[in-house]
């Protein structure tokens, strides 16, 4: 492989929407890749490559393109079993995204497993899809939601996990492994330690982690973790549930249909092997070979590679975003305890003027609550601009970044 600075520098000519340019010929500076990344070609090649070459459904027909299209398909999910390092490819689900994933656990393990009186656990920094779920589960059972605090560093207040274990009823501890916000890391390790030795499961929300750094689940130790291919440069409406074999053997089905059953009889069915008794209908083909063809391009440029390269980036913007009149960074400015994705503020602007400021330069930036309205709360603000970078971002788009801010920073004479 090339250096790691070049290969960073070359490919952005694989992903044909950074040659575009907007509003008035602009160059496209694209730093929303908290919310989903861009496809290079290969990964839009693969899709149009399985359409045009051997579109058939998967798992039922003996014919040549069936046979294709099924390989594509399952040697996707062994590409994500070596990702992850998971030995067990029987353990990987496809479902649509880290959404979905999470309504599975809730639906398919939460209400056979949790009853009046239990306790289940997230953070205050969590995405809506991994606390709504737990309160309709909850409210459903007469359980109780609970949450573990945050501090003003964007850290947890992992003291607030050890109260909630100790009253023996908690039965899962669920949280993101990086903040879709402040892109604060999870001390993982700590609290499944914690929740191991209470005998509680745990679920990690892996959204924003997968996609930029390695993440190895044989030394994790979860029992439950969720992902999104279109964040990691795959295509929308693909992503992954992993469960530990001995959990997912205690759950049952989530969708019935086609393909998770063994026999259906008048009044009775049996279930698939897994994964499949998981994975009901027609799945989403393309898409997962197009996973596939993303879990390839990252896999080749190297996880640490990804991580270094961003690292570097964040260091960077945070340096020069601090300089900017007026502008207040939420989190951590402790680059090892964090991902690129960084929140801001300038007093009395809102965010979304802000993000129009900066679009007008072709700069594209999110304003919002960023699903994350528990942690809006906890920062006593409505919304933030937040700018998430990725292996295609460089320096001079942090410098076209932080040049059109002074210039919001001017218009509002702060
Ligand atoms: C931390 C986190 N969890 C969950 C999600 C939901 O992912 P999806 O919309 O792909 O289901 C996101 C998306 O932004 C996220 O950032």
């Amino acid at each position: 492989m090339q250096s790691t600075r070049s290969t960073f520098e070359n490919l952005r000519k694989d992903f044909p929407i950074l040659q575009r340019t907007v509003r008035d010929n602009k160059r496209l500076v694209y730093l929303d890749n908290a919310s989903t990344t861009q496809k290079p070609n290969q990964v839009i090649d693969s899709i149009s490559d399985y359409y045009r070459n051997y579109n058939s459904n998967i798992h039922r027909a003996v014919y040549a393109l069936a046979e294709e299209a099924t390989e594509a398909y399952e040697k996707t999910r062994d590409k994500i079993a070596t990702f992850i390092n998971v030995k067990d490819r029987q353990e990987i689900i496809f479902v649509r995204g880290t959404t979905e994933a999470i309504n599975l656990v809730a639906y398919a393990w939460g209400r056979s497993h949790i009853k009046e009186g239990d306790i289940i656990v997230t953070t205050e920094y969590e995405h809506h899809s991994n606390i709504v779920p737990w309160q309709l589960l909850t409210k459903e059972k007469g359980a109780k939601l609970e949450y573990i605090g945050m501090d003003d560093d964007g850290q947890l207040i992992l003291d607030d996990l050890d109260k909630y274990l100790a009253t023996g009823k908690v039965k899962l501890v669920t949280f993101s492994l990086m903040s879709n916000v402040l892109g604060t890391i999870t001390d993982a390790d700590k609290i499944i330690k914690k929740c191991k030795a209470a005998g509680v499961l745990t679920l990690i929300d892996a959204a924003q982690a997968v996609p930029h750094m390695k993440v190895d689940l044989e030394k994790l130790e979860c029992d439950f973790f969720a992902f999104s291919g279109h964040k990691m440069l795959g295509p929308t409406g693909i992503g992954v549930l992993w469960v530990r074999k001995s959990v997912l053997e205690t759950m049952n089905p989530f969708h019935g249909g086609g393909d998770m059953i063994r026999e259906v009889h008048k009044y009775e069915a049996t279930w698939n092997d897994l994964p499949y008794k998981f994975e009901a209908g027609t799945p989403n083909i393309a898409d997962v070979v197009g996973f596939g063809a993303a879990i390839d391009y990252l896999t080749k440029i190297g996880m640490d590679n990804v991580r270094e390269h961003e690292v570097e980036l964040t260091k960077y913007a945070i340096e020069k975003l601090s300089e900017v009149k007026g502008i207040h960074i939420y989190g951590t400015k402790d680059i090892s305890k964090r991902g690129g994705v960084i929140s801001f503020n300038f007093a009395d602007v809102h965010p979304h003027d802000v993000a129009q400021i900066v679009d007008g330069e072709g700069i594209a930036v999110r304003s919002g609550h960023h699903c994350a309205q528990v942690l809006m709360e906890r920062l006593n603000v409505a919304a933030t601009s937040r700018v998430s970078f990725y292996i295609y971002n460089t320096k001079e788009d942090i410098d076209a970044l932080v040049n059109s801010l002074n210039k919001v920073a001017k218009v509002f004479k702060l």
